[in-house]
């Protein structure tokens, strides 16, 4: 296992949508234990393959309890597609690892059905609601190239695009 990565905006590969997977063979077994480690480490709530410049549909979405010393648990989802969405949900504080100091409150659907293959190809059917749905339609935005950043106000939008151009500068 390894740690990748992590691909930051502005970087245009963010914003490039991710291809479909046709097989699922041990090239893309170890790219979900180094998404899965990856994320742990960040740490993250899901991360997309794209943040870890794979231009593929693949996610991983991060299960481990907020116990103390829980043991890190997590499921990826190969192809997932938003198949029925409805309800509103206002997910305040939304983050993202492609998107560093930053957080805004983002509209989202409350509830979400995801179809999708596991690592072993089986076929899944995925119904969640609130925050466990939120992640889904964030992390699979990132494989229609689209980061929560697009989702706010422009005038939210233009201040991190602000903050950013400072910060490149300064390098
Ligand atoms: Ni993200």
């Amino acid at each position: 296992m390894a740690i990748l990565d992590i691909v930051t905006y502005p970087d245009k590969r963010l914003s490039k949508p991710s291809d479909t997977v046709t097989e699922i063979d041990d090239t893309i077994k170890t790219l979900i234990e180094d998404m899965a480690e990856t994320m742990f480490d960040a740490p993250g709530a899901g991360l997309a393959a794209v943040q870890v410049g794979v231009n593929k549909k693949i996610i991983v979405v991060n299960t481990t309890s907020d116990e103390e010393d829980a043991e890190n648990t997590y499921f990826a989802l190969i192809n997932p597609e938003i198949v029925e969405a409805d309800g509103e949900y206002t997910s305040a504080d939304e983050g993202c690892l492609s998107v560093p100091e930053f957080r805004a409150t983002v509209k989202r659907f409350n509830r979400v059905k995801v179809t999708a293959q596991d690592v072993d190809g089986n076929d899944l059917e995925l119904n969640e609601e609130g925050f466990p749905a939120v992640v889904l339609q964030h992390e699979i935005d990132h494989l229609d190239g689209t980061l929560f950043i697009d989702r706010i106000s422009k005038l939210k939008r233009e201040m991190y695009k602000r903050k950013v151009k400072k910060w490149m500068k300064g390098r």
